[in-house]
């Protein structure tokens, strides 16, 4: 299949014509390599670019930190599930017997429901270009994501417990009755990755209180100006003064703050 750089989550303007080049020569290169889909799966370090292996690693660093606080991990935007479903095979390699810690994902999966005048001000140089009604969209990413929830249940221990959780639609209208349906949620790592002011500011004002000392806020676009919403929904809550907000020395997005620290 052809690589689309318009339809990747990585944006034309935090990459120059030279890495676009270079995606487009790996997607060619992985078409012509031997071998079968599972035998390249397997071999998966060989094809993925070092900057997905890099958040990756970053996810399981995370993990790390978390892996003996008690709650659920929230990864707030989801997409095609590269990200969650890192948490939920890490989650199941490094915990196999933790039934307790659900892996749950929010998103449209039609894209952005709206975007506000937060996060379209200042510099439209310095504007995404996903930053509209329908950005990120990935109808087709929903079905084909439960697919992959079921062959991940069928390789895990205790699949009888649910382990990940979809909540469809926008958060703005879900996650009201979400939390209504789930007061016993405690939440040990809060992934940010909506993009946008105000789901960004509304999961944070629900999902904060739920966090126990020594679990993780993740920002995954904080000090980044093609999307200033999320900066601007901690900034709104006096998160970056008061929280230490820490990241990896390979990857260049993911800020975290342990909470309490
Ligand atoms: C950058 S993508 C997430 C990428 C994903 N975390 C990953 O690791 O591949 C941002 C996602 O946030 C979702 N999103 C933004 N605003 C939303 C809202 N109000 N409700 C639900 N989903 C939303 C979009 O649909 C989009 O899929």
């Amino acid at each position: 299949m052809e690589f689309d750089p318009a339809a990747s989550t990585h944006d034309p303007r935090t990459q120059s014509s030279f890495d676009v080049e270079h995606r487009i020569k790996r997607n060619q290169q992985y078409a012509q390599s031997p071998g079968s889909w599972m035998l390249k799966l397997e071999s998966f370090a060989k094809y993925v670019p070092r900057q997905s292996l890099a958040r990756f690693l970053a996810r399981y660093e995370m993990f790390k930190l978390i892996e003996n606080v008690q709650g659920s991990i929230v990864e707030c935007g989801v997409q095609y599930g590269g990200g969650l479903m890192s948490f939920a095979n890490i989650s199941t390699i490094c915990e196999p017997y933790n039934f307790q810690r659900r892996i749950i994902g929010f998103d449209t999966f039609t894209g952005f429901p709206e975007v506000s005048e937060t996060d379209l001000a200042g510099d439209p140089q310095r504007k995404s270009e996903h930053l509209k009604v329908g950005g990120f969209a990935a109808p087709e990413a929903r079905e084909d994501l439960d697919k992959w929830i079921e062959l991940y249940d069928e390789n895990r221990y205790l699949n009888h417990f649910p382990k990940v959780e979809l909540v469809v639609g926008d958060f703005l209208q879900t996650c009201g009755p979400f939390i209504a349906e789930n007061a016993h949620l405690v939440v040990s790592c809060l992934y940010l990755d909506f993009d946008l002011y105000a789901p960004t500011k509304l999961a944070l004002e629900t999902f904060l209180p739920r966090i126990p000392r020594g679990g993780l806020i993740v920002f995954d676009e904080l000090n980044e100006a093609v999307f200033p919403g999320e900066t601007v929904a901690a900034l709104e809550l006096d998160l970056i003064r008061t929280l230490k907000i820490r990241r990896f020395p390979f990857e260049p997005r993911m800020a975290y703050a342990i909470v309490g620290e």
